[in-house]
């Protein structure tokens, strides 16, 4: 078991592969936490709590004389606001009588092995022998409030999950104004927090920044989880790298709105919090009801930052994707996109695909504009049903076309929207999200469509599957293209409507949850105008995402080393596409887009039918390369050599495989100098006493001069230029002499 309890010492201790939390029952029932962090051996932490009579900080009523006993200074499992904690809560309730306290003191727990479910959520799964759960209730005995902390805990991983279920067990209704599902205190201050802000077309953009005084936040009030605020972030130490120090990760198992706070409080201490945004939420509680709040996935590394990925890395692949595709091999695909925006029809579309089949690309990709009225992004969405204007003869056709010609068929939608100009807006304009007495917002011409609704669900569902029964599709894009505003449901009243957006999440998991058990061999793609919806919550139905729609090679540098922190290479979706690019209008060698859209699912999106000759061998020759490394590629584990955001002058990655047999050294020179300097690559985490030879390559490498000593980049490389290179060990040695 990975948890105990110590009964003598009221002292829970959850313990992963190499990690321990611990926290305690404190006097009067409080839940105290003490310590997560580095394995420290059999030692009770509660020494670690040093309590002090601190002015302004009042005390509960029990505490009488004890000045020390304060909530305002105490490290608790799950702050409430109301009773004497100033600091930023995890909860905040109105009581029938519209009081806003919630005094939680401990009921009693639950340990079990298996990991605990949530209902309509998300989640990362596990099998009775992979994770532990403790279930631990706080009751407030004044309001009936009761508040079960969810601890799932990962015996070979260094992974916490929380969730959170409210229950109401008063007599009179209760309002929930916020529910974080995770809240972590830790004793010091003197950490930084990395960020991973955007906007469409640059996502996830790094941002490292001290973590000061007062509530220091980021999140989103979008409905999605954005492309402005990743729900991913990292604590660490000052002086924490890549390879070393202190950090602490919250991930956010959640595609909706969500807050991720960092305080540092009045006596140096830092509380950090995770969950659902309180902007717009607020959930009636009548007596008997229940509220669950997403999942959060915790992880502390003691060695930096590469430890924490590797582990989300993991994670997510082995315990959160599912599906045919979860661990297999995905298809090289290509998409009609960029190459013709809605300027298709089936003759242009056919062309493009045979041209891609004949190079070894295994899947066509029909995007947006096959459906309804669609000839621009002003109409037709909401009507899926196929364009015969476009399509003559329809999906079905087209796609015995392409699977005669060897390749398998996907299509794109964007369910949750919908055109004013369409049939289906015309039948039913209450169908989308709009404020009563008002007129909605557009963006994209689109109008959102009330998920939360089961009859809107009802008719995607439908609609949706007449197209993919029509045909054999064997892969889906699902997109969004819009924030949500004019959040208000017809269908709820007037003092409900703070569940809109919640409710609007769980149709949309509900929706995605129906269709992938209906159609468990399609592979689906997650989007959102590129990465407006990249989080943990969609990787369980869609395995990748579209990354970004900026496909600049140079720019997704940057972009996908974001994203790497918290998400594994496999959910990466990334193509190369032609040049001058379409989002930047740089140019940059087609070598170079192929080893940068190598670290994700690889695709291509661009006429190929256009190509020269000696580009089309070039595209050969890439995909023979990706289904050769694709293996190392998604199960190997990833490393960032480079840091775009300080590195000026080229960015670098790494793929080994876990038995450090393969590596794949990626590197792409990103400002080109006169009287150019030397970059050495210094290798992770190879085999010291072994040797390693290049592919094609005759110099003998030995892993510990690869890892302390580096590998030169060639000096005459142009800017923008890349270099792959793949080795193999070759032998081991038994000492420094041979
Ligand atoms: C946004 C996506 O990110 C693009 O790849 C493309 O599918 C367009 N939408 C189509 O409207």
């Amino acid at each position: 078991m990975a948890v105990l309890f110590r009964e003598k010492e009221k002292l829970f201790v959850l313990e992963t592969k190499d990690t321990v939390y611990q926290m305690m029952i404190g006097d009067y029932g409080v839940l105290k936490h003490l310590y997560y962090g580095k394995k420290v051996g059999d030692c009770n932490l509660s020494y670690l709590l040093q309590m002090y009579d601190r002015g302004f900080s009042g005390q509960i009523p029990e505490a009488g004389d004890r000045r020390e006993f304060s909530m305002d200074t105490l490290p608790q499992e799950y702050p409430t606001y109301g009773i004497g904690d100033y600091r930023s809560e995890a909860l905040r309730i109105i009581d029938g009588n519209g009081g806003y306290g919630a005094d939680l003191r401990y009921q009693s727990h639950r340990i079990y092995s298996g990991k605990y479910n949530i209902s309509g959520l998300p989640a990362m799964y596990a099998k009775e022998n992979e994770a532990d759960t403790l279930e631990l209730t706080l009751r407030d005995q004044v309001t009936g409030l009761v508040v079960k902390l969810l601890y799932g805990i990962f015996r070979e991983l260094d992974v916490i999950t929380r969730a959170v279920r409210i229950v109401n067990e008063g007599t009179t209704e209760m309002t929930l104004e916020k529910a974080a599902s995770t809240c972590l205190e830790l004793p010091h201050s003197s950490l930084d927090m990395i960020r991973f802000h955007g906007k469409h077309a640059m996502e996830r953009e790094w941002e490292r920044l001290p973590v000061g005084h007062g509530n220091q936040s980021v999140g989103s009030v979008r409905g999605t989880s954005s492309h402005q605020h990743n729900p991913f972030v990292i604590l660490c130490a000052k002086e924490a790298t890549e390879t070393y120090g202190d950090c602490y990760a919250m991930s956010f198992v959640y595609s909706g709105n969500f807050l991720a706070e960092a305080e540092v409080d009045q006596i140096g201490q830092t509380r950090m919090l995770m969950g659902i945004h309180p902007t717009q939420f607020s959930w009636k509680l009548e007596p008997g009801g229940a509220f669950e709040t997403p999942e959060v996935v915790m992880s502390y590394s003691a060695e930096g930052f590469s430890k924490l990925s590797h582990t989300f890395h993991q994670a997510y692949r082995n315990h959160l994707c599912r599906g045919k595709y979860k661990l297999s091999s995905r298809p090289v695909l290509i998409n009609n996109w960029e190459a013709t925006y809605f300027q298709f029809d089936e003759e242009k579309l056919l062309q493009i695909a045979r041209e891609a089949g004949s190079l070894g690309v295994e899947l066509f990709v029909l995007d947006d504009g096959w459906f309804g009225k669609r000839e621009d992004d002003t109409s037709g969405l909401g009507d899926w049903y196929v364009n015969e204007s476009k399509i003559r003869g329809g999906i079905g056709k087209l796609a015995k076309s392409l699977n005669e010609i060897g390749m398998k068929f996907g299509i794109w939608f964007e369910p949750e929207a919908v055109s004013e100009d369409s049939d289906l807006y015309r039948a039913h304009p209450d169908w989308c999200l709009s404020i009563m007495n008002r007129k909605p917002n557009r963006s994209r011409y689109e109008l959102i469509l009330d998920l939360s609704r089961e009859d809107v669900r009802e008719y995607l569902f439908t609609s949706m599957c007449s197209v993919l029964d029509s045909a054999n599709i064997e892969y889906i894009k699902w997109d969004m293209n819009r924030s949500l505003s004019d959040v208000w449901s017809a269908r709820l009243p007037g003092n409900r409507q703070g569940e809109v957006f919640h409710r609007y999440v769980l149709g949309l998991y509900e929706l995605l949850e129906k269709l992938i058990q209906r159609y468990p061999d399609i592979l689906f793609e997650g989007c959102s105008g590129g990465g407006g919806r990249f989080d943990a919550g969609m990787l369980y139905y869609t395995p990748q995402i579209w990354c970004s729609d900026n496909t600049d090679a140079v720019e997704r540098l940057s972009i996908q080393y974001g994203t790497s922190f918290g998400y594994p290479i496999s959910a990466v979706g990334s193509h190369v596409s032609v040049c001058p690019n379409h989002q930047t209008r740089r140019t940059t060698p087609l070598h170079t887009r192929g080893v940068v859209a190598m670290a994700g699912s690889f695709g291509y999106e661009l006429d190929v039918s256009q190509l020269s000759e000696d580009e089309k061998n070039e595209v050969r020759q890439q995909i023979r390369l990706y289904k050769k490394y694709q293996p190392l590629i998604y199960n190997g584990r990833y490393d960032r050599l480079s840091n775009p955001y300080e590195e000026k002058g080229y960015a670098a990655w790494q793929f080994t495989d876990e038995e450090r047999t393969e590596v794949l050294v990626n590197y792409v020179l990103t400002r080109k100098h006169a009287n150019e300097n030397i970059y050495y690559l210094k290798l992770r985490d190879l085999e010291e006493k072994a040797y390693y030879q290049a592919d094609g390559g005759e110099h003998i490498y030995t892993g510990a001069a690869l890892m302390y000593a580096g590998l030169p980049m060639p000096r005459d490389k142009k800017e923008y230029e890349a270099v792959q290179i793949y080795l193999r060990r070759v032998s081991f040695y038994e000492n420094d002499s041979d």
